[in-house]
């Protein structure tokens, strides 16, 4: 069976992460990952716009059996609590995804009480919310708070500086983020196969493990990442086409129907984004270049970038919550291209798993001789 020290540092059966995806809830995926033996990341980056988006709030509470009227922190706490009785019977293993760019910070430390405190109130959670990952932001500053809980720290990166910074933090495992991943991406493009390997190189040590992210989904690029040094793969779009992701049926038909050269990147809430191509993102698209150019050359603009902008992302997420197809902007990886069906969570880490096996199994006599 495929172990890494990944699987030894918190617990899981198989080197894999479940990437954690907004701004939609997806406290099902999450369960039926923790369950399956991965490691299931719970999103967040949806609950800081309670005023603006009540509709993704809602949805929050709703799939975690809390209260629309309950303030950010309390609603935590019972999707988090809800977590663990759900997975706790079949050993499963999850985190918390957590945004930590300083526009949200205010939102980043309640949402990181509320795990800590749950934690405190009921230490058999501590066997199973083991993780605190944070993305889209500095990991300078939170070493005290994280590690002092006892989590296990996880940060994404997308730039071997990036990745220097978070091992000065104290980071146990480092994400590296290629640029063919899906939703939020780097300012400057740089992909998995130069990514990866440059990150291992600059950061990886005994305390330091390093996985790969961005165009991992099946069995093939798990055993190429273990191969280049990897301790693991984070995987998202993979995980959103699958029945129990909780995203809309129809963002998950087109991930599944998504042919060759799918995505295109543009403005996103916080940055450059992958989106599904479509005539509303290419419209985005176009709209983005007028008047965010940044985005394409590499200059990061803060979040204030055109109103306009925004407005037409927010109608665009509010069409995709209602199914409507039209005016829908739905973010995915350029792997979408390569995946076809849309599996059971368990099925498909299975096959993965297997797969992956196989292949490495094989490599001694097919390659060497
Ligand atoms: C629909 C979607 C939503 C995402 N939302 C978030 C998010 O809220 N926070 C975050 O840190 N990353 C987010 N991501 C990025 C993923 O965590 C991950 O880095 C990425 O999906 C990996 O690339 P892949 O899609 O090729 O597997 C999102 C990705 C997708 C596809």
């Amino acid at each position: 069976m495929i172990r890494s020290r990944l699987c030894e540092l918190v617990g899981i059966k198989y080197p894999i992460i479940q990437a954690g995806m907004g701004p939609f809830s997806n406290n099902n995926l999450c369960v039926a990952a923790a369950n399956a033996g991965v490691l299931g990341l719970l999103s967040t980056s949806g609950v800081f716009n309670k005023d603006d988006q009540p509709w993704i709030y809602n949805e929050f509470a709703r799939t975690g059996e809390a209260d629309p009227e309950d303030d950010i922190g309390t609603l935590m706490e019972k999707v988090l609590k809800r977590t663990y009785r759900l997975v706790k019977e079949r050993g499963g293993i999850f985190g918390l995804n957590v945004m930590v760019s300083k526009e949200v910070l205010w939102a980043s430390n309640i949402l990181i009480d509320a795990a800590i405190r749950v934690r405190e109130e009921t230490p058999d959670v501590k066997n199973h919310l083991k993780v605190m990952y944070t993305s889209a932001g500095d990991p300078l500053g939170w070493e005290d708070k994280i590690k002092g809980a006892g989590f296990k720290w996880i940060h994404i990166v997308p730039s071997v500086r990036a990745a220097l910074r978070a091992k000065k933090a104290g980071v146990d495992v480092i994400v590296a983020s290629g640029h063919e991943g899906g939703f939020h991406t780097s300012w400057e493009p740089v992909h998995s196969m130069v990514l990866l390997p440059a990150v291992i190189e600059a950061v990886q040590d005994d305390d330091t493990l390093v996985v790969g992210a961005g165009g991992f989904s099946d069995g093939k690029t798990l055993a190429a990442a273990l191969l280049m040094g990897a301790d693991g793969v984070l995987m998202g779009t993979r995980f959103l086409a699958t029945q129990e992701s909780d995203f809309h049926p129809m963002w998950k038909q087109e991930v599944v129907d998504a042919g060759d050269r799918a995505t295109l990147v543009a403005r996103g809430y916080v940055g450059p984004a992958r989106w599904l191509k479509t005539p509303r993102s290419i419209e985005h698209a176009a709209n983005t270049l007028q008047k965010s150019p940044g985005v394409f050359l590499g200059i990061p603009e803060d979040y204030s970038t055109p109103d306009m902008l925004t407005a037409f992302e927010n109608e665009s997420m509010k069409a995709t919550f209602a199914g409507n197809k039209e005016k829908a902007m739905m973010a995915a990886g350029e792997v979408a291209q390569r995946i076809k069906d849309m599996p059971k969570v368990n099925d498909m880490v299975q096959k993965i798993v297997r797969d992956a096996e196989d292949i490495l199994r094989n490599v001694p006599q097919k390659l060497l001789g």
